[in-house]
């Protein structure tokens, strides 16, 4: 019997969005379940799989041993895409790390940019963060989805090397409008997020409270439409 990696939701979404046939490079692989997956089921013809730490790379090593798929991975001990060769990949992943240290790998990698290769991201943490610096560095979203695992809703983007018309707030905040599924839930959750915010900022007194106040309640409003549209979508 072939034996076959069962991916979390997170990384099953993040595997769907890597392109068909493409040499596969998975940046921050940890135990390469990913690249794995999709070398076993023969969606990529090979994987570079790439971490900053030997623990990682050799449990990495270990997946690909036992679900013998070790012939088409190779493996790379380095930090970020600085010991892969533009000329080796045709597709990038970078998940589970936090968005400032994806905005920096795609930074210090320009031929990631020129060579237009295309990017599967998922950020853990500075989400906002990484739209903005993704539109600053010449990089287009193509697209966001969600997955679900038990309360936690995480983002995987598509983007590739393309001009991003500036965001608003309210999109750097929760990604442009989408009909994905679980939109609603995630909106729900930004806004929690933003009244808590708000309910700090309700007992400060200063200036400065008062404009960031200002800046949250444009923000929450802007949500709410966003909330909105995507609940008639639903109808
Ligand atoms: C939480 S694990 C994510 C593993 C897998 N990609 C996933 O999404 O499940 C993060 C991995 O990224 C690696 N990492 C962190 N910073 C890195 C960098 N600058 N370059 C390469 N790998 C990095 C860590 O060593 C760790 O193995």
């Amino acid at each position: 019997m072939t034996r076959r990696i069962e991916l979390s939701p997170r990384l099953r979404l993040a595997a769907d969005l890597v392109p068909e046939g493409a040499r596969l490079a998975d940046v921050g692989t940890d135990h390469a379940y990913l690249p794995a997956c999709l070398l076993m089921e023969g969606k990529i013809p090979s994987a570079i799989a790439a971490d900053l730490r030997e623990g990682p790379l050799s449990r990495a090593r270990e997946t690909a041993a036992e679900y013998g798929c070790g012939d088409r991975m190779a493996f790379r001990l380095c930090d970020g895409l600085s010991g892969i060769r533009p000329e080796e990949t045709d597709a990038v992943v970078i998940a589970g790390m936090g968005g400032e240290t994806i905005a920096q790998i795609l930074e210090a990698a320009p031929w990631v940019r020129t060579r237009k290769i295309p990017l599967v991201l998922q950020p853990m943490s500075s989400i906002p963060e990484l739209r903005q610096r993704l539109g600053e560095d010449g990089f287009h979203i193509l697209e966001e989805r969600l997955a679900r695992e038990g309360d936690t809703l995480y983002v995987v983007m598509r983007a590739e090397a393309g001009e991003e018309p500036a965001m608003t707030p309210a999109q750097l905040w929760a990604g442009r409008q989408s009909r994905d599924p679980l939109r609603g839930d995630y909106l729900r959750g930004l806004l929690e997020k933003l009244d808590r915010a708000l309910d700090g900022l309700s007992r400060a007194r200063d200036g400065r409270a008062e404009d960031r106040r200002r800046e949250l309640a444009a923000l929450r409003q802007e949500l709410l439409e966003m909330r909105e549209e995507w609940e008639a979508w639903q109808r």
